[in-house]
């Protein structure tokens, strides 16, 4: 029977790079999904950006763009990552879409009708200068137990945990400013209200790895499920509530609501019915997700599906951290590999192997040792797989394939046999099963190669038969491979499809052998992997990593473009029109204030020696004539003398700004002379 299965990956956030810790998740999925097509099932695979919440806005203040162009230049980049490891989604959308908007309105809606929501005020950190309200951890400070200074929002390399609210001298890592206490409504959802559903979910759905399901009995549904905070006061980049003005759902209330926003956007463009996907119970829901956001994948979500009618998750896939060598991935060490760097360097195909190698159904975290990465693609893939079939590939297409299938000693019968168990490791996530068992195949077929020895059947005009009987063995069990690996590695499935004339689209193909059909020239398939590559990796990485740390120490500017705004620039005009203004620097030598002029100060100003010039200027608002004398200051020295109620002015003074106390007047730097000319 055709199952529809709609599979989707955690949305990833849209304010940094795919690396290849993401990878473990993305080309797991990835991996399901084509398993399932290849096996004839309607599948699609849907993902989208997490585009909304603090760290977005911040970033894109940062960087003096809107949010809006931020997302869109992010969302490309994701979609080429993903695209370079031949992760192939059906559609891939964005939470800041029209569609997800209008979905969380029902959503909330739903849990409004369900009486779900509550409202009260809290009290939270806000910084005055960057006017938004402070996650944890945007406050720095110290520690109030050991006094360590410029300490995290929440706790201390000592050990001990707090409020940001209990810092000595707290400061906003935004701004640098003092947060002040600020109270707020916010609105939450009442999960209690829903405690006795999700703890019957969790029993009787069998979505759930039996570990998670023990860990959310064991430490969320063995007490009273506390009131979910959903809401954040503006300035927030999301979704303002429609009944709550000035509030706007917390991204992680919208960002699930985009898997289904971006499967109405996949319907639309495919003539098809979102309920047919999404409250339909003969349609399977696979999440995929990684460890650490698996609360609100097993608690939030279901309970906002449960209120809105929406199906519940048929399963979700929760998978462990990538490590690399033993540890933690890090910017210094080089090892938190951006997913473009990577490719610089090494294919996809390596990757989605070696990840295939190290999964399982189970939540435990994987390592990506550098040794043991280059050891398994060289000697599997390169040494058992790709052998097989550049061993005869080269004779081949002279031979082209028998016409009936020789005998070969039960391997090709045997390996169809296993496809079973292979589909089955498939199937439940057990991919590192899947591909020892692979692997077990090729190193049984290997042998068969090397008794045959066709390269010396190839000197032999009489042996031409055997030798193609030998190159027919040899590419059907090659193929065979190709068929069982092409969901971890579609690339080779192409070229083996090439090769032999036909396409690999479906997992049946390992069951019946090829015969009595030409074969292409054999091109190479694929190289082994160079350790020193693998070196220069991480060594880039370790050097972006540095440039971006120096980056991220440059002050940013935000400079506001209403100056010019108010005032655009003037036509332009030649060097020599603007050689005609003669610039002086002029030191003031007296200033005094004018009784009949209520704008106005009288300045005296040297050009050095005996050259005095009167000069009246309208910056009395501005500036106090103490505070003027001695100054060296920019003049227009060669200004028509204007005679003035007071007197004759005979000379002007630079200064920017739109007048009154907002005057600024043009200083010149520490050397310059009175009389030199300004050019
Ligand atoms: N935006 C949220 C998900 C919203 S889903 C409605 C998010 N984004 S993320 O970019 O931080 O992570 C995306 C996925 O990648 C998550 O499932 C996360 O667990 C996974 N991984 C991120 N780093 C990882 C490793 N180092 N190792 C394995 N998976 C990792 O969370
Ligand atoms: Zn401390």
């Amino acid at each position: 029977m055709t199952r529809n299965i709609l599979v989707t990956s955690a949305l990833p956030y849209a304010n940094g790079p795919i690396h290849i810790g993401h990878l473990v998740e993305y080309i797991q999925t990835d991996i399901w999904v084509r398993f399932q097509k290849l096996r004839g099932n309607r599948c699609i695979y849907i993902c989208a950006d997490d585009t909304h919440g603090t760290a977005i806005m911040i970033r894109a203040r940062k960087e003096g763009r809107s949010e809006e162009a931020l997302i869109e230049a992010m969302n490309e980049a994701h979609q080429r990552d993903f695209a370079g490891f031949d992760i192939q989604f059906d559609h891939y959308g964005s939470t800041n879409s029209e569609a997800n908007r209008s979905l969380c309105a029902e959503f909330w809606q739903a849990l409004r009708d369900d009486d779900l929501i509550t409202e009260r005020s809290i009290e939270q950190l806000f910084d005055p200068e960057a006017e938004t309200f402070l996650a944890d951890r945007f406050v720095r400070g110290t520690c109030p137990k050991c006094g360590s200074p410029d300490q995290a929002g929440d706790n201390c390399t000592c050990g001990h945990t707090y409020n940001p609210t209990d810092l000595i001298d707290p400061k906003s890592t935004l701004s640098g400013a003092t947060p002040v206490l600020r109270e707020s409504t916010h609105l939450f959802v009442q999960l209690e209200k829903l405690h006795a559903f999700l703890n019957d979910w969790i029993d009787t759905s069998g979505a759930l790895q039996t570990e998670v399901a023990n860990y959310l009995k064991g430490h969320f549904l063995a007490d009273e499920l506390r009131d979910w905070d959903i809401s954040r006061p503006a300035p927030y980049f999301g979704f303002e509530i429609p009944d709550s003005p000035g509030n706007y759902w917390y991204v992680w209330f919208d960002a699930p609501i985009g898997y289904i926003a971006s499967t109405q956007e996949w319907c639309e463009s495919n003539g098809e019915q979102l309920a047919n996907w999404w409250r339909n119970t003969d349609c399977e829901i696979h999440h995929f997700i990684g460890k650490d956001i698996t609360y609100f994948h097993t608690l939030f979500w279901p309970g906002m599906l449960k209120s809105a009618q929406y199906n519940m998750p048929t399963k979700v896939h929760i998978h462990g951290f990538l490590n690399v060598d033993g540890k933690k991935m890090s910017k210094r060490d080089g090892t938190l590999v951006a997913a473009e760097t990577y490719l610089k360097h090494a294919g996809p195909s390596y990757l989605r192997y070696f990840y295939a190698t190290k999964l399982t159904s189970r939540v435990e975290d994987l390592d990506l040792g550098i040794d043991e990465f280059t050891e398994k693609v060289n000697s599997d893939l390169v040494g058992k797989v790709v052998n097989l079939a550049s061993r005869v590939g080269k004779f081949a297409h002279a031979t082209g394939l028998s016409d009936s299938y020789p005998d070969d000693g039960g391997l090709f019968a045997a390996a169809a046999a296993a496809g079973d168990d292979i589909a089955e490791a498939y199937e439940l996530g057990e991919y590192s099963k899947a591909m020892r068992r692979i692997m077990e195949l090729a190193d049984t077929a290997n042998p068969f190669v090397e008794h045959a020895k066709p390269w010396e059947m190839k000197k032999d005009e009489s042996r031409v038969d055997e030798l193609r009987d030998t190159c027919t063995v040899a590419l059907n069990l090659f193929r065979q491979l190709a068929v069982y690996l092409s969901p971890v590695l579609p690339e080779l499935a192409t070229k083996c499809g090439e090769l032999l004339g036909e396409e690999i689209t479906s997992w049946d193909q390992s069951k019946k052998p090829l015969v009595g059909i030409p074969v292409s020239k054999f091109k190479r398939m694929m190289d082994r992997v160079q350790p020193e590559d693998l070196k220069k990796m991480i060594e880039e990485s370790k050097e972006l990593a540095a440039a971006d740390a120096a980056a991220a120490d440059q002050p940013t500017f935000d400079d506001s473009d209403q100056p010019l705004k108010d005032e655009p620039l003037a036509d332009e005009i030649t060097i020599d029109e603007f050689a005609k203004v003669d610039l002086r620097v002029a030191r003031v030598i007296s200033a005094e204030h004018v009784p009949e002029a209520n704008k106005l100060l009288k300045l005296t100003l040297s050009l050095g020696g005996e050259e005095h010039r009167q000069v009246f200027a309208g910056i009395k608002a501005a500036y106090e004539p103490e505070a003027l004398v001695g100054r060296l200051v920019v003049m227009v020295a060669n200004l028509k003398p204007r005679k003035m109620r007071f007197g004759l002015s005979e000379g002007m003074v630079t200064a920017a700004g739109p007048g009154g106390a907002d005057v600024f007047i043009l200083g010149v730097d520490d050397g310059a002379l009175p009389g030199q000319r300004v050019h």
